[in-house]
């Protein structure tokens, strides 16, 4: 069974391999990619977007441009992690294709009313393309939305908040209340998808695109030895796609997630009500354990496939 998906996107290295493990994977149908600001401004994830599908061989696939900033905050990017380019590290020509004519949120709300089955969205950056598309269609024809971005414990943009959520909150909190399938795949599970050498070593050993892979990994680390003293760089966005292709690596717990909209300290701070605590509905899959090498075996065998 292929499911149809669109990937919301803010490459971003892990966005980067998301993509790919998605491109790589039968399971799923790449409907199209819509980019939104986030890691770097908008025209630069869309360039990235774009160089990522034509490494791969697949500028068939197409790209629309979305919000250039959150729904009423400032817009910042994430230049300390992923660079100048949004995708600093490996070598990577410009793009040589562009994006659609068409705004990211008009190309899903017909891409989606057209599809013959419910599509599952994959957003993993902020969640502002996404809110926007809610408020026009009320999520018809929507399967579910496995988004990357919140954390039960702390944040990784503040103590309080992880990045994607914390970058336009007011969106985030929109999804949360769509009454849509929502699965959040916070730091809790992303921080255990975090690569090795001999992870590194093995997708060097795959191919090409492996390689692309590896060397993405390498900038991407810079930034997490120096903040945790880690040895390599989590592949957040992939294990949404991942829990896609296999809902077997990763376990969820149905429970309600609430948004930090009023306070400076914990803007963006998603609110989980693990021990319920509390009397308020569920409202989103939380993940909560991962199969760390049962994600990397897959990650690795899928980028294998691209050669
Ligand atoms: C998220 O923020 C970005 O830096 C990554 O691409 C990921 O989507 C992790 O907090
Ligand atoms: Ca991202």
């Amino acid at each position: 069974m292929t499911r149809p998906i669109v990937i919301d996107c803010d490459p971003g290295h892990d966005d980067a391999i998301a993509l790919l493990l998605a491109l790589a994977s039968p399971e799923l149908k790449l409907l199209g990619v819509t980019t939104v600001h986030g890691n770097q401004t908008l025209e630069k994830t869309t360039q990235n977007a774009i160089r990522v599908l034509e490494l791969a061989g697949r500028s068939d696939i197409p790209v629309a441009a979305g919000a250039d900033r959150p729904l009423t905050r400032e817009l910042t990017v994430a230049a300390h992690v992923h660079g100048e380019s949004g995708l600093d590290g490996p070598s990577l020509p410009p793009a040589t294709g562009t994006p659609l004519g068409e705004h990211a949120v008009d190309f899903l709300e017909r891409t989606v009313a057209a599809s013959e089955r419910p599509v599952t969205l994959i957003p993993t950056g902020p969640l502002t393309n996404v809110a926007l598309l809610l408020e026009r269609t009320g999520g018809a024809n929507v399967e579910r939305i496995v988004l990357m971005g919140g954390a039960i414990a702390e944040g990784n943009m503040t103590p309080a908040a992880e990045f994607n959520i914390w970058a336009d909150p007011e969106a985030a909190q929109s999804v949360f209340h769509s009454g849509l399938d929502v699965t959040m795949v916070g730091l809790d599970v992303t921080h255990r998808a975090v690569t090795t050498p001999a992870i590194q070593e093995r997708l060097r050993g795959v191919g090409r695109i492996g390689t692309f892979v590896a060397d993405l990994v390498d900038f991407f680390s810079v930034y997490h030895a120096q903040t945790y003293g880690w040895e390599g760089a989590p592949i957040h966005d992939a294990v949404a796609a991942a829990h896609v292709i296999d809902g077997e690596l990763m376990t969820t717990l149905h429970r309600n997630v609430e948004v930090e909209l009023e306070s400076e300290l914990c803007r963006g701070r998603t609110v989980v009500d693990r021990w319920l605590r509390t009397e308020r509905p569920p409202n989103a899959h939380v993940g909560i354990e991962l199969d760390t090498s049962g994600f990397f075996d897959l990650l690795v065998e899928r980028i294998g496939r691209l050669g």
